[in-house]
């Protein structure tokens, strides 16, 4: 019995996840608890996302959607909204050297017109400089708000029935899909929430329909490999029925 618990899980490679979200939360936190300030966090955060990714690249995972900047995050003081902003800015910039090396094609996902014209440019450049990549999608969650992506999906879809483009009978889920930032890519099968928290924090809204959801206590940065393949092989150990039976 003893051996079981020590035995390493191991994970059928055949059945991955397509695609995995992550709220990567309790940067805060973590430098709380080490008498640093919050911005340390979010720094270590950044790596351990890079580490997260690369692996999660290396083992065929097809598509990654992290949560790093929501539209509520506007509220915090400046000088934390300005950090995040830089290092976001920091690694979009350098992402042909730790992530594109890996094949990996960045994308933003959320709304762009409340950014800096910086942040918009880069945007613009690393998505197009990855675009051809074949490896991990990587969508990056930058003033990002499950509600506010549904609603501007609403507000596109009722300009084009107020042009007569559109039927009211042609709005079917696939059609809504289409309006997504995410058009295009499979739902998320695993939601990984990090720092305990049960909440979804407008977080995919649409998309999360039939996700599994996995939460650890672990804070954002001491999360590890290891911990991403005990979230995989719990997932590949529940019985998703999709509303059926
Ligand atoms: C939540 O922790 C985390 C964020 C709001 C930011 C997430 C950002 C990163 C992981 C790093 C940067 C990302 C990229 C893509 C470079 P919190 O600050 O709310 O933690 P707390 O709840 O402990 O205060």
């Amino acid at each position: 019995m003893i051996f079981d618990f020590f035995k390493k899980r191991e994970i059928d490679y055949t059945k991955l996840p397509q695609h995995i979200g992550i709220i990567m939360d309790g940067n805060g936190r973590w430098a709380k608890r080490r008498g640093l300030p919050r911005s340390a966090g979010h720094s270590a955060g950044a790596k351990t996302l890079e580490k997260i990714v690369k692996e999660c690249n290396k083992i065929g995972i097809k598509y990654i959607t992290v949560y790093a900047f929501s539209t509520e995050n506007w509220k915090r003081p400046k000088q934390e909204v300005d950090y995040l902003m830089d290092l976001l800015l920091d690694y979009l910039k350098n992402a042909e050297e730790r992530l594109a090396g890996e094949n990996v094609v960045i994308r933003a996902i959320g709304s762009r017109k409340e950014l800096s014209e910086e942040i918009r440019e880069q945007i613009a450049k690393t998505e197009d400089f990855t675009k051809n990549n074949t490896g991990i999608v990587m969508n990056i969650a930058l003033n990002y708000g499950g509600r506010e992506e549904i609603l501007s999906s609403v507000k596109k879809i009722a300009e084009s029935v107020r042009k007569g483009k559109v039927l009211t009978e042609d709005i079917t889920e696939q059609f809504f899909e289409q309006q997504l930032y995410t058009a295009g890519q499979p739902d998320p099968d695993l939601l990984i929430r990090t720092s305990g928290e049960m909440r979804i924090s407008n977080f995919l809204l649409w998309q999360i329909a039939y996700s599994e959801i996995w939460i650890t206590n672990k804070l954002w940065p001491e999360f590890s490999v290891d911990d991403l393949m005990e979230a995989i092989y719990d997932y590949q150990h529940r019985k998703r029925r999709f509303g059926g039976v």
